[in-house]
């Protein structure tokens, strides 16, 4: 699938650059043609030479080399490819282009494309949790660049937490997500997806059992169809997808502002599980036990994401898919909530316990449309996703 594509690959300068080595390998095993890009940091941990003698090409390094400028110019490289990757991308790389900085050969590659850029960043734990870098993250994935990784594990300065670079095939699995072509090819889906945690004080908050599974099923599948995803999810238990642009949300508010932001998209499903509650207004210290009784929690309603894109008078998806998680009168209630949220369809799933859908790895639904319902076998949660994800490829007519 990845034979004969085309990457210009960045690598900044971190201890994580021996990994690219590698990388640069098992890109060159499936057919990938890798033109790499060597910071000058990134030379102080591997050598022009490796570079070049495992990519089989010339190592491009300086902005003002009159030679490369001759043969081929920065402006061409930065279009030459069909996805720009950087790896590893430092704190550094990721401030220059959150900011459109352009003072060196990679980062005026970065400012000077058209073409969709993959990140791999690699930091040490505080650099990666510092308000500055998480301003850079937000920026950066408004931007539509798409994260691969960080992990979280331990790392070369001894400290332990995320902002370990992703393993040389995890970045090719992402590649792969960047650049599959398939019947939803440059179409923009969104999804959201998880749970939401509304905060009682700074310690507390209201959630719910929703493991973010389903939704990232489904994000995978229409990846793999070819679809560009937006995903948002609120603090889920499985791993987000690769190859999505991410945003992390926590409360509903924000994961309606993370949607608002991501429009238009051509399709949007709604898979996470949004608390309807949040406190009327959430305590900023944290609620003691008194003698004088019980706190007083007082609520209010959260804004309905999935009502809001379905009635969206601006930027309203071409196909808007919500989910229908009930314990009671599963079909009655899926086609009420159709009619009642605005929605092209529901995909309804009975979650009374018995069933060990909520949290599990399978699901039975039922997929409700404007002309009927129908009733899925019970499946893996990754299949009825793939199934989910044909279905919008067949909704939405093909992109000429
Ligand atoms: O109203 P209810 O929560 O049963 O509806 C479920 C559907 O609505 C799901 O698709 C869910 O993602 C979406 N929803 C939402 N925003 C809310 C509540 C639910 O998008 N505040």
């Amino acid at each position: 699938m990845l034979a004969s594509k085309r990457i210009l690959l960045i690598i900044g300068g971190g201890i994580a650059a021996f990994k690219t080595l590698d990388l640069i390998r098992r890109l060159g095993e499936r057919g990938v043609t890798v033109t790499p890009v060597l910071t000058h940091a990134g030379a102080e941990f591997v050598t022009p030479l490796s570079v070049s003698a495992l990519a089989g090409r010339k190592v491009f390094t300086d902005l003002f080399d009159l030679t490369d400028e001759a043969e081929m110019g920065h402006i061409e490289l930065s279009r030459s490819a069909d996805l720009i990757v950087v790896a590893p991308a430092t704190a550094d790389l990721m401030a220059k282009m959150a900011q459109g900085q352009a003072d060196d050969l990679a980062s005026t590659l970065l400012l000077a494309t058209d073409t969709p850029v993959l990140i791999a960043p690699a930091m040490n734990v505080r650099m990666w949790q510092h308000p500055a870098t998480q301003r850079n993250i937000a920026t950066l994935q408004g931007d539509g660049i798409i994260f691969a990784g960080p992990n979280d594990g331990d790392m070369a300065c001894g400290e332990h937490g995320p902002g370990r670079m992703a393993e040389p095939l995890e970045i090719v699995a992402a590649i792969e997500a960047a650049l599959a072509d398939g019947p939803l090819k440059s179409r923009r889906i969104l999804v959201t997806s998880g749970p939401t945690h509304e905060p009682i004080d700074p310690v507390r908050y209201i959630a719910n059992r929703s493991s973010g599974a389903q939704g990232t099923a489904i994000a995978r599948a229409l990846t793999a169809l070819g679809a560009d995803v937006v995903f948002v999810t609120g603090p889920a238990d499985v791993p987000p997808p690769e190859g999505v642009v991410l945003h992390r949300v926590e409360t509903a508010r924000e994961m309606l502002a993370a949607c608002e932001v991501a429009l238009p998209v051509d399709a949007a499903i709604c898979a996470a599980a949004v608390a309807d509650w949040r406190m009327a207004s959430a305590a900023s210290s944290k609620l003691k036990k008194t003698a004088g009784g019980l706190p007083q929690l007082e609520f209010a309603e959260n804004p309905d994401i999935l009502a809001t894109l379905s009635q969206h008078t601006q930027n309203r998806p071409g196909l808007v898919i919500g989910f229908a998680a009930e314990t009671d009168d599963l079909e009655a209630n899926a086609v009420a909530k159709r009619l009642r949220k605005g929605c092209d369809w529901i995909v309804a799933n009975d979650v009374s316990e018995a069933t060990g859908i909520m949290g599990g790895s399978e699901n039975a639904v039922l997929l409700v449309t404007d002309t009927g319902t129908e009733a899925w076998p019970r499946m893996a949660k990754d299949r009825v996703a793939a199934r989910l994800a044909q279905r919008i490829a067949d909704a939405l007519a093909p992109k000429v």
